[in-house]
């Protein structure tokens, strides 16, 4: 007989469904020394944390995290609320010995950042941060090149993130679906909300960011505000974009914005080496561009590789090669070997303070942004 390992939810919105899946899925797919068990959901609206607990086979429902990280069977609080709540819940779970999981980014500024991680490590239980694009099959497989040599000294990573969801003017501020655009709800614009994951990414295949220089830009000065009806400043950044440069000597771009007419959720990274390049693109996630200058010279060029044969990072836990798997997989995936990595003792990265070394890049971007000098990250 397994372990069960009962999960208590914070929120039962977009997240709140993809962790939902995950820990449905993962023990299907995955030998997990744990039996993952949706024991709660909690959000404030009773009828809708009943309805979605109906839904996804919660046990039972609540309406105050409080109740949830105090209740005794609850073995794992699990943050998929907005980014104002991750961190009082993230240190009252800490506290009460929960083994805590958050989504990205940690906290709306590095002090609560810095708070969450010292909670963390002083209780001394089990952490990870959901930055799910790592465990795409195909951005797991550049890590393993990159880590074989096979790119050689890297010279270049290139990344940007381009929505276009907010660019009517006559689109409110805060509240429900739109605290994104509340800076007292999400701390920064799209520096934290979608730049912190390319930066995940980018420092788990590249290393640590030493400096930035950033451009960023709010294009719709004032919105209303859905929770107070009243015209407000925008204090969100709408667009940011910055130079870095890599301990390793390599240098990078990075963009991201929700002012790109005609992207949905372009996410993609470039990465040039001495001996290879690769690139990804989220459109196309399970497909890994690769250029090896090793090959013979007429036949030299980039291969689309398709990332779903057996010996592709996950994929034998899935079905048989040539059929793919997609956004969802990733937050399986994280699930599974967040429950095998707990089996074993083991952290499984990004721990809390591996995503406090993004934050503290999310917060010298917006610095430089301001200063509009360079600015050295702080280092977790
Ligand atoms: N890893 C990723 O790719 C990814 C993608 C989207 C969002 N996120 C992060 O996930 C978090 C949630 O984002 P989302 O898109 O799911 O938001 P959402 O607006 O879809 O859902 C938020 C949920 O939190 C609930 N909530 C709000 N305040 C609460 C409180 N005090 N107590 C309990 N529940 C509360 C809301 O009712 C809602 O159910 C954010 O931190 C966001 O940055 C990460």
């Amino acid at each position: 007989m397994k372990k069960k390992l009962n999960i208590g939810m914070i929120g039962y919105g977009f997240m709140g469904r993809t962790h939902s899946n995950a820990f449905t899925k993962a023990p299907h797919f995955f030998d997990l020394p744990y039996e993952p068990v949706l024991k709660t959901v909690c959000a404030r609206n009773a009828e809708k944390a009943a309805a979605f607990a109906a839904q996804w086979g919660y046990e039972r429902f609540d309406t105050d995290w409080r109740k949830v990280v105090e209740s005794p069977d609850i073995d794992v609080i699990d943050i998929a609320s907005p980014n104002d709540t991750h961190h009082d819940i993230a240190i009252a779970a800490a506290a009460a010995g929960k083994i805590v999981l958050c989504e990205k980014p940690l906290g709306r500024n590095p002090a609560e950042s810095e708070a969450m991680v010292a909670a963390v490590e002083k209780a001394g239980v089990p952490n990870t941060v959901w930055y799910n694009y790592r465990r795409t099959p195909a951005v797991t497989m550049a890590k393993k090149l990159i880590d074989e040599g096979r790119l050689g000294r890297i010279f270049h990573y290139r990344t940007v993130f381009l929505q276009d969801w907010t660019i009517s003017p006559d689109l409110p501020q805060g509240g429900e679906g739109l605290w994104r655009l509340d800076s007292a709800v999400s701390g920064s614009g799209v520096t934290g909300d979608l730049l912190a994951h390319n930066i995940d990414t980018a420092m788990w295949l590249n290393g640590q960011i030493s400096e930035v220089s950033a451009l960023t830009e709010t294009f719709i000065k004032t919105r209303k505000h859905s929770l107070t009806g009243e015209d407000q400043a925008v204090t969100i950044d709408d667009a940011s974009l910055f130079l870095a440069r890599f301990a390793n000597g390599s240098l990078a771009t990075f963009e991201a914005t929700r002012y790109a007419r005609g992207h949905k959720a372009l996410y993609t990274f470039e990465i040039n080496g001495e001996k290879a390049s690769i690139k990804w693109d989220l459109h196309d996630l399970h497909r890994l561009e690769y250029f090896d200058y090793a090959d013979e010279s007429q036949l030299r060029g980039w291969k689309s590789i398709h990332i779903t044969d057996g010996d592709h990072p996950y994929m034998s836990h899935w079905w048989v090669p040539g059929l793919q798997i997609g956004y969802e997989h990733t937050f399986v995936h994280q699930a599974a070997d967040f429950m095998m990595g707990l089996g074993a003792g083991t952290p499984v990265a990004p721990t809390f303070r591996e995503a406090l070394a993004t934050d503290y890049v999310v917060d010298a971007v917006l610095k430089s942004g301001k200063s509009r000098q360079w600015e050295t990250p702080k280092t977790a």
